[in-house]
């Protein structure tokens, strides 16, 4: 896929010479409120060559399995995290690619594939053997993604011990369909990491870690300041100097932006819905608010005011190297070939128009207005890759980071 649209707006020029149509500039980013207005697409220089998306919908089988249940949110928060996840079953390919969120959910799942290739490749310029640690595991939903970066051992665990044995589980039936290629050795372990140290846990109490990763899951951690830095301990404490702390986690000040916006105490659009307790009083720790995908209830979660973290990881020697919101990641990231390759294998985007015989994933036309405008303004070939209008608003939530450990 060449030309590649996102929630707007300008043209941005590929590294290799071909143009493809990237996000909206920072100020309209900036400019845009709770329901999402991320302006339309207005230029389309495009004449790049396009190679067609795929047309039909194929369930990645790398995919991480973060679906919403509903849940009691009276109970004590961790078990209650665990035995969420615990519950999920993990849906079929056939179910996945039904869904209404198929290309969200590979999208997000590209942007861990992107940052955990960044981060492999820069330890790799200077070593050979690479330990990872991925806190919160989940399901595994990124072991694949390990074994591409070709590393030595991967230390797994979660909260949630359904999750981890299914990640274990994964884990052994990847390397038995490997034979002939080397698969990094793994470790489980089951651990609440906002309350318990996972150093004391690990078959070898001297391991080190070149990177840690932590993708969707630091938000659980801020009910407290104790549980936070507990979690950053976890993360940090057994990096070797060099070493990356990586991940993903909804961005607080786009959550507060687009409720300050919002006439009630929750905003959101027919995929996702966020639900505060009350506006205008955001405490640093245990500001809590359910995030609904595809309109069941999530788990609660916490709001990360990131400048907090940034300073609670001074403690544990990590330097911010980037804060990114999936926006501006991913504006950098299509300007280089091998991962736009991957955006299309993982059909991280939807092809607009519709293949002949498909359909969109969004029955409102009006969800793919800025797909539209470009097609329509004539210089950039069709189908472009894209997200409708709802999904952008969904993944623009979301921010990556990376600190790495000083000497
Ligand atoms: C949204 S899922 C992400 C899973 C995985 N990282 C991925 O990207 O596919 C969040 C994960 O965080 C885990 N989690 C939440 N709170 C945790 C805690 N206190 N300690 C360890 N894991 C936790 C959950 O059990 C769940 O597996």
């Amino acid at each position: 896929m060449d030309n590649i649209l996102t929630s707007n707006d300008k043209v941005v020029q590929k590294s290799t010479g071909s143009n493809v149509a990237g996000p909206a500039n920072q100020k309209s980013k900036e400019d845009s409120t709770s329901h999402g207005s991320f302006g339309t697409a207005k230029n389309a220089n495009s004449q790049s060559s396009i190679t067609s998306l795929p047309q039909k919908r194929k369930a990645s089988e790398d995919e991480s399995e973060c679906p919403a249940k509903k849940v009691d949110l009276e109970e004590g928060h961790g078990s209650k995290v665990a035995a969420h996840y615990n519950d999920l079953q993990e849906s079929g390919l056939h179910a996945r690619s039904q869904s209404r969120i198929f290309y969200l959910r590979n999208f997000n799942n590209w942007m861990k594939s992107a940052l955990i290739g960044e981060f492999v490749d820069k330890v790799r310029q200077r070593k050979k053997n690479i330990t990872v640690l991925d806190l919160g595991c989940g399901k595994g939903g990124d072991l694949l993604k390990w074994k591409k970066g070709r590393i030595d051992k991967l230390v797994c665990t979660d909260i949630a011990d359904v999750s981890v044995k299914q990640c274990e589980h994964r884990y052994f039936e990847m390397k038995a369909r490997s034979r002939n290629e080397h698969v990094y050795e793994a470790e489980f372990v089951t651990a609440d990491t906002t309350k318990e140290l996972l150093s004391k846990k690990y078959s070898n109490p001297d391991i080190r870690f070149d990177i840690c990763s932590c993708q969707f899951v630091y938000h659980y951690s801020f009910e407290t300041y104790e549980q936070a830095d507990m979690m950053l301990r976890n993360a940090c404490e057994m990096l070797h100097p060099g070493g990356y702390f990586i991940g993903t986690t909804p961005n607080s000040f786009e959550l507060v932006k687009r409720l300050e916006a919002s006439d009630t105490d929750s905003f959101g659009n027919d995929v996702y819905t966020v639900q505060f307790q009350e506006k205008g009083n955001y405490p640093l720790f245990g500001c809590k608010y359910d995030f609904n995908l595809e309109g069941v209830v999530n788990v609660p979660e916490f709001l990360v005011y990131f400048p907090v973290v940034v300073e609670m990881a001074k403690k544990y020697q990590m330097k911010l190297v980037y804060k990114k919101t999936f926006l501006e990641f991913f504006e950098e990231k299509v300007k280089n070939d091998e991962p736009k390759m991957l955006l299309k294998k993982m059909q991280a985007l939807e092809r607009y128009p519709a293949a002949p015989n498909s359909k969109l994933a969004s029955k409102k036309p009006e969800d793919y207005d800025h797909a539209k405008k470009i097609v329509d303004s004539g210089p950039a070939k069709s189908p472009l890759g894209t997200l409708s209008m709802s999904e952008w608003e969904a993944a623009s939530i979301y921010l990556l980071f990376a600190f790495e450990k000083q000497p």
